[in-house]
């Protein structure tokens, strides 16, 4: 018996195995609206039946979006897109969940692959003009990059209710787990950051000035957020630059949040800059954020998902094993092998018999494992 491949229920929700897939954003909406490549893309997902599935990062604002093509559930009909996908994934036992999510000073940039950075004539030439963004300070995230608009009480007042209208529209569709994008350098982390965050109000300054914000939106988001299923809070637990937030902070704020009813902590890193959404100066290998899931669920007794570089089934299990998190987030390999979770599961001995796959597709392979078998015996 495996960890990985055993049940975990936090909250009243009951996850088959413990891997997650970890948001994404496609860039890939028009007008934050859900599409076909969408459903594809997550039904694959969801057929590769890890024990859920957190869609990307979907803005609580039109303002909120990282590019022209992010996801958005800032309106009803938004969240009314995403309806059937949450139904096919419950209908395969995966654990539907989304990540929502407010960019701030790193909004209106371009796609990844045309350039990742902030939007300039060509966009502006395909449709695609840059708009005012807001964050803490008005600091821009890097040279050539907007300046924020500097944000009012009643902006921030205004961001924490959208983030409730969007939780409440999140469970209405039947999502059963909430993630809040407070990591990467987006507008909860800008106001985390000392690298981001120069206010002399009530948000700036000390550092439980600087996580009022997001304990505000955290506390504000569970009170709508059923109690029967899990808040999930990602963070980017070190900037990974001079001066910037740490680990230390990040145990500081995972205990706080903890006591706004948190479940678990996501723990990611960097993203605080101009240059990418996970930049930062660290050493990137295997598991290498491993240790921030490990440090916050030690020091502040809360459960956390381990993500970044985690590539096979007896490495996942090895952290679940040694104590380090609770889940096991993935992203990449998802993409290179949607089937990751089945496939890494029959390499560990579990379901050799295809009996847990869909059956349009279990029968076949079966079949066809056991004809391979008595042909390499006949041979032999
Ligand atoms: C195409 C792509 C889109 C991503 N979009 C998001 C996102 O919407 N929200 C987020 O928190 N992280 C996002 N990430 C980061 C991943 O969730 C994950 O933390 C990162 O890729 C490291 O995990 P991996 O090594 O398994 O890929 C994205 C990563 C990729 C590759």
């Amino acid at each position: 018996m495996t960890k990985l491949y055993s049940t975990i229920t936090v909250k009243q929700v009951t996850l088959s195995n413990r891997v997650v897939i970890a948001p994404m954003c496609q860039y890939s909406a028009r007008d934050g609206i859900f599409a076909d490549w969408h459903f594809a893309n997550y039904s694959k997902y969801a057929l590769g039946r890890p024990g859920a599935i957190i869609l990307e990062a979907s803005a609580v604002q039109e303002i909120g979006r990282i590019t022209h093509g992010d996801l958005g559930i800032w309106s009803d009909a938004h969240a009314d897109a995403m309806r059937g996908i949450v139904g096919f994934i419950k209908g395969q036992g995966v654990v539907p969940g989304i990540q929502i999510g407010h960019a701030g000073r790193k909004a209106s940039i371009q796609r990844p692959w045309h350039g990742n950075g902030a939007l300039n004539e060509t966009d502006a030439a395909r449709g695609e003009e840059p708009w005012q963004v807001i964050g803490p300070s008005p600091l821009p995230a890097g040279k050539g990059w907007l300046v924020p608009k500097e944000m009012t009480l009643a902006d921030i007042s205004k961001v924490t209710r959208d983030f409730v209208a969007a939780a409440k529209r999140a469970d209405d569709i039947g999502m059963e787990i909430l993630e809040l994008h407070a990591a990467h350098g987006y507008l909860l982390q800008q106001f985390l950051s000392p690298l981001s965050n120069e206010r002399t109000d009530e948000y700036g300054g000390s550092r439980d000035n600087r996580m009022r914000f997001v304990l505000e939106v955290t506390e504000a988001v569970r009170a709508v957020w059923p109690d029967t299923k899990p808040l999930f809070v990602r963070i980017s637990a070190v900037d990974g630059f001079e001066g910037g937030w740490s680990i230390e902070d990040s145990v500081v704020l995972a205990k706080a949040l903890k006591t706004t009813g948190v479940d678990v902590i996501d723990c990611s890193s960097g993203g605080n800059a101009a240059a990418g959404a996970t930049a930062s100066t660290g050493y990137r290998g295997p598991g290498f954020q491993v240790p921030y899931a490990d440090k916050i669920r030690r020091e502040a007794d809360i459960a956390t998902m381990a993500v970044g570089l985690i590539l096979d089934g007896p490495q996942a299990e090895a952290i679940l094993q040694n104590g380090q998190a609770d889940l096991i987030a993935i992203a990449r390999e998802a993409i290179d092998d949607p089937f990751w979770p089945r496939h890494q599961a029959q390499a560990m001995g579990v379901d050799l018999d295809f009996a847990g796959w869909p059956e349009q597709y279990g029968w076949w392979l079966d079949r066809r494992a056991r004809g391979l078998h008595q042909l390499a015996k006949s041979e032999t």
